[in-house]
């Protein structure tokens, strides 16, 4: 059965979730980005549990999640730029892509044998957990494969309906995308995978321009695969004048209402339409329309990251 653990108190909650994660079984955990499906990154089998869990058609990396730079450092070899770029951006939705260190344990279905590893410190109750833990925990988003990325813990009870799962409620995630991934190498910045934190953040930071994903035909991040965050529905974009049987993703003030419209964010913001971007999309799933229309979004900020997802959304559907 799927258990939802409320957070306050929290301790017995951490003493249920360490218990799992020290059997070897994987647990569901809220960070600020999206829910993750976590387990102990340096057991083999806890790792597997994950692909067969999610039915990720391949093993793909997984990110690992660690509680502080300390720990990243026993696992990935930091240069000054990573380093930089954690102390800025730590705890935080930052993902880097670093060379892994030798005879690291965490385990190779974690890393896929890249030879690098994706490290993330993520915010408040989970970074508490793998403190306690000590380890780090590997966790994709904690959606099956193809779907949306869950931002509470209810769609994270849905997404596991009938299986054994204990999920922390944290409440609704803050940012509501995952986060942004940077590969670091021999001083280039390459974005894998835009998110809350901008290219303009990084390279202010950094000083370093940064570089983006050129397809050359290597899948650098499988995320950047197309059709992935898809709901059930069509999805059409850039539609401002939508007929009455679409589902009509809205945003900003002057857009329009067809009676099956959930707007992002009536003032025209940007960080509260990627925190309701998820959950939006799966309310007008299950109203059970066959397209759901997009409103323009703005392409800056993070509205370079929303159109992102949204144009996965809509690509066709090839890979599920
Ligand atoms: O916000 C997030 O990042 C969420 C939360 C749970 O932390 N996690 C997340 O994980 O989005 P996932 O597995 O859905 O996406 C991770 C992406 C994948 O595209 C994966 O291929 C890429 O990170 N990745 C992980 N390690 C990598 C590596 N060593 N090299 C290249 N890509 C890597
Ligand atoms: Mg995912």
């Amino acid at each position: 059965m799927v258990q939802l653990l409320p957070s306050n108190p929290i301790a017995p909650a951490f003493e249920k979730l360490l218990a799992e994660l020290a059997g070897g079984r994987q647990i569901a955990i809220p960070t600020e980005t999206v829910y993750g499906l976590a387990a102990d990154a340096t057991n083999g089998l806890a790792i597997a549990g994950i692909f067969e869990r999610k039915g990720r058609p391949k093993f793909n990396p997984l990110i690992c999640h660690v509680s502080d730079i300390a720990m990243a450092k026993k696992y990935g070899e930091l240069d000054t730029i990573a380093i930089k770029l954690c102390e800025e951006f730590w705890p935080g939705p930052l993902t880097i892509i670093v060379p892994e260190v030798k005879n690291s344990d965490v385990h190779e279905l974690v890393t896929a044998g890249l030879g690098t590893i994706g490290l993330r410190c993520p915010d408040s109750l989970s970074r508490k957990l793998i403190g306690e833990f000590g380890k780090p925990l590997a966790a994709p988003s904690a959606n099956k494969s193809g779907g949306i990325s869950p931002t509470t813990a209810a769609h994270v009870v849905a997404e596991y309906e009938g299986e054994d799962l204990l999920v922390l409620d944290g409440g609704p995630c803050v940012v509501g995308l995952e986060s942004t991934i940077v590969a670091i190498d021999s001083g280039t910045i390459t974005m894998l995978r835009p998110g809350a934190i901008t290219a303009e953040m990084i390279s202010k930071t950094t000083g370093i321009e940064v570089l983006s994903y050129d397809a050359d035909g290597k899948i650098l991040a499988p995320g950047m695969m197309k059709s992935h965050y898809a709901p059930n529905a069509q999805v059409e974009l850039n539609v401002t004048n939508p007929n009455a049987d679409c589902g009509y993703l809205g945003f900003g003030a002057n857009s329009p209402e067809n009676g099956k419209t959930i707007n992002l964010s009536v003032e025209n913001n940007l960080a509260e339409a990627a925190a309701n971007l998820y959950s939006a999309l799966k309310s007008l799933d299950e109203m059970g329309v066959n397209t759901i229309c997009v409103h323009p979004i703005p392409q800056e900020g993070l509205g370079i990251a929303i159109n992102d997802r949204l144009m996965r959304a809509a690509a066709p559907r090839i890979n599920n």
